[in-house]
C-alpha cells in the first residue's frame, strides 16, 4: 500500500482557535481525521507531522524519502521565507504538493510568493482543509 506524509508547519496546531475567519473552525487534528477517511477510500496510507521547528520539519521531510510516495505540505509562514525548506524539498525526489487552507494570492503583497512552489509538484490554495484532501487526491492518482 502506498503511504504519504501530511506535513502541517508553523502555527498550524492552532488550528480552529487561530484567526477562523481565514483558516477556518477546524482543528488540525479534524483535518487528519477526515484525511485518514479519504485514505482509507482511495486505498493508502496516510502519517501526519507538525512542527513549528523548520529543522524538525526537514528531517520529517529527509525521513519521508525513506518510506513515502509523495508529501502533502503546508508550510504556513515558512512558504515565504525559507530556503532551507526549499532545498529539503528539492532533494527527496518524492513529489511533494504544496497546499493553503487559504488562497495566499488574495491577501498580503508578502504571501504571494513561494520559495517552496517550484520545487514542489504543484500547488492547491484557497479550498481550506479540502486542499489537503486536493493534494492527497493528486498524489495518489500520479501515474508516475
Ligand atoms: C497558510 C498561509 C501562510 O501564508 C500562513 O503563514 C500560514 C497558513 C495557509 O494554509 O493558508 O500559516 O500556509
Amino acid at each position: 500500500m502506498k503511504a504519504y506524509l501530511v506535513l502541517h508547519g508553523p502555527n498550524l496546531n492552532l488550528l480552529g482557535v487561530r484567526e477562523p475567519t481565514v483558516y477556518g473552525a477546524l482543528s488540525m487534528e479534524d483535518i487528519n481525521h477526515r484525511l485518514r477517511l479519504l485514505a482509507d477510500e482511495l486505498g493508502v496510507e496516510v502519517r501526519f507531522v507538525q512542527s513549528n521547528h523548520e529543522g524538525a520539519l526537514i528531517d520529517a521531510l529527509h525521513e519521508a524519502r525513506t518510506w513515502a510516495a509523495g508529501v502533502v505540505f503546508n508550510p504556513g509562514g515558512y512558504t515565504h521565507t525559507s530556503v532551507a525548506l526549499r532545498d529539503a524539498v528539492a532533494a527527496i525526489g518524492i513529489p511533494v504538493v504544496e497546499v493553503h487552507l487559504s488562497n495566499v494570492h488574495a491577501r498580503d503583497e508578502f504571501r504571494r510568493h513561494s520559495l517552496i512552489a517550484p520545487v514542489c509538484r504543484g500547488t492547491i490554495a484557497g479550498f481550506g482543509w479540502q486542499s489537503y484532501a486536493l493534494g492527497l487526491r493528486a498524489l495518489a492518482g500520479l501515474d508516475d
